[in-house]
């Protein structure tokens, strides 16, 4: 399974995201659509995505008691998405509750990853916020486990995590990576950053990049350059 480029589509309207999809001709990227754009444009802007023939990450994580996460997978099941995602941290009744909401009638299912930690939060506002007081590390990799005993597919991670996610949760368990860059790109606003071969190296099966192609001079460009070094 995987092995692909997954592009952030971080815009806030339809209009910039068709104006950017259109640039791909007929190529056809895995695209990951977030919360902005999501509750922007609703359901509408998954299915048009999908009419067009691209497969989609809907990373809207949800988080929330297991028959209320179990009924809106339902539906996000409903709308054919290929990859969607939730908080670790709803615990294992909610993973479960989760995978059986997205099950659809033939027993097929868009691929589920958990958020661990987010890397947002550090050691420090882990045990600040959260009262954990555990190493942030062995707090993923918890979570991880728990994902993975719950029935889930994988986790987002840090491509810097993947090869230990792997050996703790065996290597069919997926790693979806962000924090991607060429060695001569824009770092931005990530601090911990691979390139795509490091990624690919270390075993990441999907990596999700944003700003290194939508903002890119020539976005076709660098998303044929990240599929270069990380699945040819
Ligand atoms: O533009 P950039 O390549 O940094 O975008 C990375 C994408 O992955 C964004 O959509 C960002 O929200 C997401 N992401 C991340 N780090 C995480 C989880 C998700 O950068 N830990």
């Amino acid at each position: 399974m995987g092995k692909d480029v997954i592009v952030a589509c971080d815009f806030s309207s339809k209009e910039q995201t068709f104006e950017f999809l259109d640039k791909f001709k007929g190529r056809k990227p895995f695209v990951k659509i977030g919360m902005e754009l999501f509750y922007a444009e609703g359901p509408e802007i998954v299915r048009e995505i999908k009419r067009r023939g691209h497969r989609i990450f809907l990373d809207l994580k949800l988080h929330d008691i297991p028959n209320t996460v179990k009924k809106a997978m339902n539906v996000l099941s409903r709308l054919d998405v290929d990859m969607t995602n939730l908080h670790a941290s709803g615990t294992k009744p909610m993973m479960k509750a989760a995978l059986e909401g997205l099950t659809r009638p033939d027993g097929s299912r868009p691929i589920l990853i958990a958020v661990t930690q987010l890397t947002s939060t550090d050691q420090q506002t882990m045990e600040e916020d959260l009262l954990i007081n555990e190493p942030i590390d062995k707090v993923v990799m918890h979570y991880a486990q728990n994902a993975a005993e719950s029935g889930l597919d994988g986790v987002v991670c840090s491509p810097l995590e993947a090869g230990k996610v792997h050996s703790v949760c065996g290597d069919n368990f997926l790693t979806v990576t962000p924090g991607v860059r060429f060695a001569d790109g824009d770092v931005g606003d990530q601090k911990r950053v691979m390139t795509p071969a490091e990624a690919k190296r270390i075993g990441s099966d999907y990596i999700v990049v944003g700003r290194p192609i939508t903002a890119a001079a020539d976005p076709v460009a660098a998303y044929e350059r990240f599929v270069a070094e990380f699945v040819d």
